[in-house]
């Protein structure tokens, strides 16, 4: 690996993943880490943070784990501490945390409402309303979202897709307010990638469908919104900021009736 974020400390909110196939959180946080950077790995179940942990270390990396509960407050705030008494100082921070309801406006129940906007917006608010004093002392960061191209396309689950288009809007809106702080605030709208949120569902068929919804008609990865993110938190993104970059093989290039017809899959 080449060094990019040499010398740098990330925190990855969502640092696990959910299930067998790698998340993009840890993805994000592997490589992360063999980009030099010192990576806190938070989520909310410790043996899934400390499975990524483990991948770091044994690759020589340095890292720890942390139970955080990112929708709330105090555990926001413990995160960004136990990373600047760690480790000294903070340059990144990696909001990848999110839930989804399949659900429209009829059937969604007010708690589910509440719950995914919490956990994919709120989250955000909460971890960089700590991160960011951190970040301007060590002369400014880069702050990543994980929104979804979901957040521009209806996709059964209306809390979700609501919730992915206002991360859009937050990280605009806190890109116009930190810039002049040093802190660059971008996110990035993952397509249909094959991970832990979606391979449970899948079979070859399915996979072929969303492989042929994008452009390049290949599959992704969590590994490719892992790039996305590590060049975004680099240097080499110094003027870089606002952006809603999709990492989609082409998804949202595609006409509106290959939407019609995944929507119509039921997966
Ligand atoms: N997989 C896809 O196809 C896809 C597509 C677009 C966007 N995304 C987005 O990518 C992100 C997650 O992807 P992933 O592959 O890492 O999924 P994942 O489910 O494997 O990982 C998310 C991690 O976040 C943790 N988490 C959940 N709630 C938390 C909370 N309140 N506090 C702390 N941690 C919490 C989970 O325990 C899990 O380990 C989400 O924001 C999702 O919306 C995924």
């Amino acid at each position: 690996m080449s060094g990019r974020l040499e010398g740098k400390v990330a925190i990855v909110a969502g640092a696990g993943a959910s299930g067998n196939v790698i998340g993009n959180g840890q993805a994000t946080a592997i490589l992360s880490a063999r980009e030099g950077a010192k990576v806190v790995c938070a989520d909310l179940f410790e043996e899934r943070a400390l499975a990524t942990v483990d991948t770091i270390t044994r690759e020589g990396g340095q890292s720890f784990a942390l139970r955080a509960d990112a929708s709330k407050a105090a555990d926001c705030q413990a995160m960004v501490r136990a990373a600047l008494e760690r480790f000294g100082r903070l340059d990144i921070l990696h909001n990848n945390v999110g839930i989804s309801v399949r659900a429209d406006v009829l059937e969604v129940t007010e708690e589910q409402w509440d719950r995914v906007m919490a956990i994919n917006v709120k989250s955000i608010v909460l971890a960089a309303k700590y991160a960011i004093p951190g970040m301007v002392k060590a002369g400014g960061g880069s702050i990543i979202n994980v929104s979804s191209v979901a957040g521009l396309r209806a996709n059964q689950s209306t809390p979700y897709s609501t919730s992915k288009a206002a991360i859009v809007g937050l990280t605009r809106s806190m890109a116009g307010d930190h810039g002049r702080q040093g802190v660059r605030v971008n996110c990035i709208l993952p397509g249909l990638i094959y991970g832990p949120m979606t391979a449970p569902r899948m079979d070859d068929d399915i996979r072929r469908k969303r492989r042929e919804a994008g452009a390049l008609g290949t599959e992704g990865t969590a590994w490719d919104v892992a790039w996305a993110a590590v060049f975004l938190a680099s240097d080499e993104a110094r003027w870089i900021t606002g952006v809603a970059l999709h990492v989609d093989a082409g998804f949202l290039v595609m006409s509106p009736t290959t939407s019609v017809r995944l929507a119509q899959q039921k997966f």
